[in-house]
C-alpha cells in the first residue's frame, strides 16, 4: 500500500466501493419489505418460528439499509448527515415501526401495505434527488441531458 493509498483509504478501496454499499443498501430494502410483507400476510398469526423468521428478515433489512446507507455517505461528497439522509433516517424509523403495525393488525393489510409503499417511495425519491445536499448532486436528469449535449456536439 502506497502512502497516498493510506491517506485516502475510502477512495482506494475497490471491494467496499460505492456500488458495493449500494447493493447492500438494496439487499436491505428487499429483506425489510419481504419481512414486512410476511408479517402483513400472517396478520400477526402463524407459528412462533415463522413470526420470528419474518421479524428477523425485517430486522436484518433495517441493519443492511443503515450499513449500506452510511457506507455510501462515506464515499459521497455530501458529509455524514446531509438533509436527505436525516429525512431518510425518519423514514427508516417509520419502516422499523411498521412491523408492529403488521403484527397487531392496527390497520387492514391493504392500508398497511399502502403506508409501507409510500414510505419506500419517499426514501427512494430522497435517495435519488438528494434534497439539501451540497454540492448539488448529479441526477439522472442532469446526467442524461449532459450526455445528449455531448452526443449532439459530436454528431453535428
Ligand atoms: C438512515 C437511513 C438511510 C440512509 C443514510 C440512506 C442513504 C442513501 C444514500 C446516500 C443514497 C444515494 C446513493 C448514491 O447516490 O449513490 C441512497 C439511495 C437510495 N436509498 Fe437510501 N438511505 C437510507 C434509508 C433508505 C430506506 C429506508 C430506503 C427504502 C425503503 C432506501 C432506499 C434507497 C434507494 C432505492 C436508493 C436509490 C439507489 C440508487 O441510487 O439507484 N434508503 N440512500
Amino acid at each position: 500500500m502506497s502512502r497516498t493509498d493510506r491517506a485516502q483509504p475510502h477512495t482506494h478501496n475497490r471491494i467496499m466501493s460505492l456500488e458495493t454499499y449500494k447493493i447492500i443498501h438494496l439487499a436491505g430494502l428487499m429483506s425489510l419489505f419481504l419481512g414486512l410483507g410476511g408479517m402483513v400476510a400472517l396478520q400477526g398469526h402463524g407459528s412462533p418460528p415463522t413470526k420470528k423468521l419474518v421479524s428477523i428478515f425485517h430486522g436484518i433489512g433495517l441493519l443492511l439499509l443503515l450499513f449500506g446507507g452510511f457506507g455510501m455517505l462515506a464515499k459521497l461528497p455530501y458529509g455524514v448527515f446531509p438533509g436527505f439522509a436525516i429525512a431518510k433516517g425518519i423514514v427508516w424509523l417509520a419502516l422499523g415501526g411498521m412491523l408492529v403495525l403488521g403484527k397487531r393488525r392496527v390497520f387492514s393489510a391493504g392500508v398497511t401495505w399502502m403506508i409501507a409503499i409510500v414510505l419506500g417511495i419517499i426514501a427512494t425519491w430522497l435517495g435519488l434527488m438528494k434534497p439539501g445536499a451540497t454540492p448539488k448532486p448529479i441526477t439522472s436528469m442532469t446526467q442524461s441531458s449532459a450526455l445528449i449535449e455531448t452526443f449532439r456536439n459530436h454528431t453535428s
